[in-house]
């Protein structure tokens, strides 16, 4: 049994390793401890049992320090962030609080609890990151593996970078017990519309158009987030404190695959139930039309990465990891659990604008 605090569980990746937590751990107390930012949604968790909300920043050591205290933690896992690439470019403050000072507030509370008081519990600091952290890759170049030099070129990846630095130098100068996995571009339920997949199926839905940066070319591998969190969950249970494991999907596909087969799956979704038609009455696909007619090209995204590839071969041999779904499954059922869901992304729009 584990006594959890989940940070930033209220947001995509986290509710979802929330409701993967609680489904194969039923008995483990989950903390989420969430500032609610635009990002942050407490209906993805709403009626979970044995899950509490705190709503609270990651910055506010003392808070996350009583926390430990009083829920007697011994696992921290660490989703915390402002985690938006565009939102970096035109704001970086926010990310350097967050994602670095904030990272560093929650390993000086856990140092703190788990190895000054001498408490001697056994613990785990589990620390979610990304795989843009090693740049950018030319379309020959081999994937990114553990041992990749850093090279990070956005202020997103930069202070995930830092954050990243913080959690291994608390692991080798105080014996803190980390482990870190750095993750390709996840997608699945719960994902705020601003990044690409949710985004450019609401605009599809609502027949807006769908602009594509640059040329389409720039490839992802693409990750269902519950593929993610088995991984995370891997990492808590077999990683070695000190490791670092990279998780993908091993789905390579250039953005304009990936908006390709957002339109096929609309246009098909259509087909099969015509009640959408009056639902989403400008979609092209209500008249009978190809959702493809709202791509659209714009202006390439400053510093945008052209190409990112995971080499996850530590996660298969180590921990016995392995994505369950290729892209097409995924999405099927990403795009099932949008138009089933249109309710909990429709409020979240309206309170964003
Ligand atoms: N989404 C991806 O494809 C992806 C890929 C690689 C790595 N990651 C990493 O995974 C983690 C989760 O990403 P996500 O997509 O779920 O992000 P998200 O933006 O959907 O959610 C972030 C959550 O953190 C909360 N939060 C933000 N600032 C906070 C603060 N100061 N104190 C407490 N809570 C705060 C927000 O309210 C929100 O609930 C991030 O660390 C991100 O860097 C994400």
């Amino acid at each position: 049994m584990a006594n959890l605090i989940v940070t930033g569980g209220a947001g995509f990746i986290g509710a979802n390793f929330v409701h993967h937590w609680r489904e194969s751990n039923p008995n483990d107390l989950i903390v989420v401890l969430d500032a609610l930012t635009y990002a942050g949604n407490r209906a993805n968790i709403d009626g979970l049992e044995g899950v509490e909300l705190v709503v609270g920043d990651i910055c506010h050591t003392d808070l996350v320090s009583e926390l430990i205290d009083s829920r007697s933690i011994d696992t921290i896992v660490h989703f915390a962030a402002e985690s938006h690439v565009d939102r970096s470019i035109t704001g970086p403050d926010a990310f350097v609080t967050t994602n670095v000072v904030g990272t560093h507030s929650l390993l000086k509370a856990a140092k703190a609890a788990w190895l000054d008081t001498g408490s001697g519990r056994p613990h785990r600091f589990h620390h979610v990151s990304t795989d843009e952290v090693y740049g950018s890759l030319g379309a020959e170049d081999p994937a990114f593996s553990e041992t990749t030099p850093y090279a990070p070129n956005s202020p997103y990846s930069a202070s995930k970078a830092g954050s990243d630095h913080l959690v291994r130098a608390y692991h080798h100068t105080y014996g803190l017990e980390t482990t870190t996995s750095n993750c390709s571009n996840n997608y699945g339920p719960y994902q705020f519309p601003e990044k690409l997949i949710p985004l450019f199926l609401i605009n599809a839905l609502y027949g807006r158009s769908l602009p594509i940066y640059g040329d389409g070319m720039n490839i992802r591998d693409w990750l269902h987030v519950e593929d993610h969190c088995r991984g995370i969950a891997l990492c808590l249970s077999r990683g070695v404190a000190g490791e670092v494991y990279n998780i993908g999907g091993g789905q390579e596909l250039p953005n304009l695959q990936v908006i390709e087969e957002i339109c096929l799956g609309v246009d098909r979704a259509f087909a099969r139930n015509p009640d959408l038609a009056t639902e989403f009455v400008d979609c092209p696909a209500a008249h009978g039309r190809s959702t493809i007619e709202l791509k659209s090209f714009v202006k390439d995204r400053q510093g945008h990465d052209r190409r990112y590839a995971i080499d996850e071969t530590k996660a298969r041999t180590q921990l016995g990891y392995e994505p369950s779904r290729n892209f097409r499954e995924g999405f099927a059922q990403t795009l099932a659990w949008y138009i089933d869901n249109s309710q909990w992304w429709q409020e979240l729009l309206k309170r964003n604008h």
